[in-house]
This record gives structure tokens, sequence and C-alpha cells, in this order.
């Protein structure tokens, strides 16, 4: 006999923090279920989907690079999320046994900036890749204003732009950055092995809140920036544990502890 399970699947897989975050929580909350981390690869993706559906102890997946877009082919969209953000990264089994895909990724961005207004605020987006997607879309049903998008593929910027209906423009990266409320990067840059994002911050105003989702390391050379000018900063981990917080409750039917973040950012940086 099994015990309930929930996985993650990519390719590759090894660095993946959800387990870590996934059972850290139904430790805390003395649930007898698992989290686990499986290889999964383009090709092996269908068989997984056709494996998992027939084991009733499988409560879902999450979905990390490359799947993210190619997993909604082989799952039922109940939420319109083709339609939306166009990209999956959880997967549910229902009750009636179907699979269902969702994206908790536009949650999870958005809970820490739930406190703030700005609905009708200049934004600016760097990244126009998956998680740009997730992120556009929390930000056009969060009524934003004008976007600047920064993309090295201009092109895909403006497209991704008017797909999700806000308005702006899209530029190469590296063009300054104008007066925002919000800032957001949404690329890998800055990520450990990864080249830097030098912006110019200079045209902020104080009260603008820069927001970076990578989080190795924690203290990106953008975060370093905004703090340099007192800015108020979001790190990667706000999101990386949002998104998950949606889809533990999805998968295990409890509330996670959120009272016990502290000790769960201390877990993935050590
Ligand atoms: P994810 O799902 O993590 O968002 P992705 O879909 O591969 O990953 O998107 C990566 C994003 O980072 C894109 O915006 C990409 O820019 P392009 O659309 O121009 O490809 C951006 N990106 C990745 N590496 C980059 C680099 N070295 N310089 C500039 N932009 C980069």
């Amino acid at each position: 006999m099994t015990k309930p399970y929930a996985e993650v699947i990519g390719d590759p897989i090894s660095h993946s923090k959800s387990p870590l975050i996934h059972n850290f929580w139904a430790e805390a909350l003395g649930l007898d279920v698992e989290y686990r981390a499986v290889h999964v690869t383009p090709e092996g993706l269908a068989a997984y989907f056709a494996e998992r559906k027939a084991d009733p102890d499988w409560r879902g997946c999450n979905i990390t690079v490359p799947h993210k877009v190619e997993a909604l082919a082989h799952v039922e969209d109940r939420g319109d999320v083709r339609t939306t953000i166009g990209a999956i990264n959880t997967v549910i089994r229902a009750e009636d046994g179907a699979l269902v895909g969702t994206n908790t990724d536009a949650a999870g961005f958005y809970a820490p900036l739930s406190e703030l207004d700005l609905a009708g605020q200049p934004v600016t987006v760097i990244g126009a890749g998956g998680a740009a997607r997730a992120i556009l879309f929390a930000l056009s049903r969060m009524g934003v204003g004008p976007v600047t998008l920064f993309n090295r593929n201009v092109l895909k910027g403006a497209a991704l732009l008017s797909s999700f209906g806000l308005k702006g423009q899209a530029l190469p990266i590296g063009a300054a950055v104008p007066p925002s409320a919000l800032v957001v990067n949404a690329t890998s840059l800055g990520m450990t092995g990864q080249p830097p994002l030098d912006l110019d911050l200079s045209a902020l105003p104080e009260d603008a809140v820069v927001y970076d989702i990578v989080y190795a390391p924690l203290e990106t050379g953008l975060l370093a920036a905004a703090r340099a000018r007192d800015l108020d900063t979001i790190d990667g981990l706000e999101m990386l544990i949002g998104q998950a917080a949606v889809a533990f409750e999805l998968f295990f039917g409890a509330e996670p502890p959120r009272d016990r973040d502290e000790d769960l950012r201390a877990l993935l940086l050590g």
C-alpha cells in the first residue's frame, strides 16, 4: 500500500526545490503524504501521464522546464489556461479521475503584491518566456497601466504584450527603465551562471517596488541595485513559495503553514 503523493517533473530535475518545500509543509502538518522529483524527458511525457492517471494515490504534479507548454496537450483544461496564460505548472488528478492542468505561477507572483494598488500604474517587466506569461497575466488582471517590456527578442515581447491586452511598448534590454511603480525581472538573467541583468534604476520613484523571480543567488544584482536606492524589494523565494502553496492545497487539501515561512526560507537557502 502506498500513500498519497505528488511529484515535480522536468528535464533536468535534480535542482528542483519543490520537494523540499512540499515535504517541509507535509511534515509540519503531520500529513502522511510524499512529494518527489521525477526526471521526465519530452519523449516520456505522454507515458508519464498515462501511467499516473491509473494510480489513485497520485494527487498530481508540478511541471517545470521544458514541459510547461507541451503538458497542456496531455491534460484537460477546465480553467481556460490555454487561452489565458498558455502554459501550465500544475496538474491535478480530479475526483472523477481526469487530469486537469492549471497554473499557480500567476497566483504565486501576485501574493506578495496583494497589498499594493497598482491599478493604472506604469510597470516594467523584463522577459517574454514562460514565467513572463504568468506574470503578464497577473498584471493584466491587476489592471496595471502601461507596461514597458524589455526583451532580447523585441518582437516576441511586443506580441506578448498585445496577447495579454496590455498597453505599452517592447524595448531591447539595455534601454533606460522608465518611471515605474513596479519592476519585475521575469528572466533567468542574474542567476548563478547566467549573464547579469544591469538596469539603470535612477528614474524610479522612491516608492517603486523591484521584484526579481531569480532566487539563486537570493540577492541578485538587480535587488542589490534597488536596495542601494532604498527601494522595496521582493525576492525570488516569494514567488517560488507562493506558487507551491497554491499547488500544495490542490494536491493535499490542506493549507500550508505559512507562519513557518522563515524556517522554510532558511531550509531553502541552507
Ligand atoms: P522561463 O520559462 O523560465 O521564462 P524561457 O521561456 O526560456 O524560460 O524564457 C527565458 C526568458 O529569458 C526570455 O525572455 C529570454 O529572452 P528571449 O525571448 O529573447 O529569448 C530571456 N533570456 C534568456 N537568456 C537570455 C540572455 N542570455 N540574454 C537576454 N535574455 C535572455
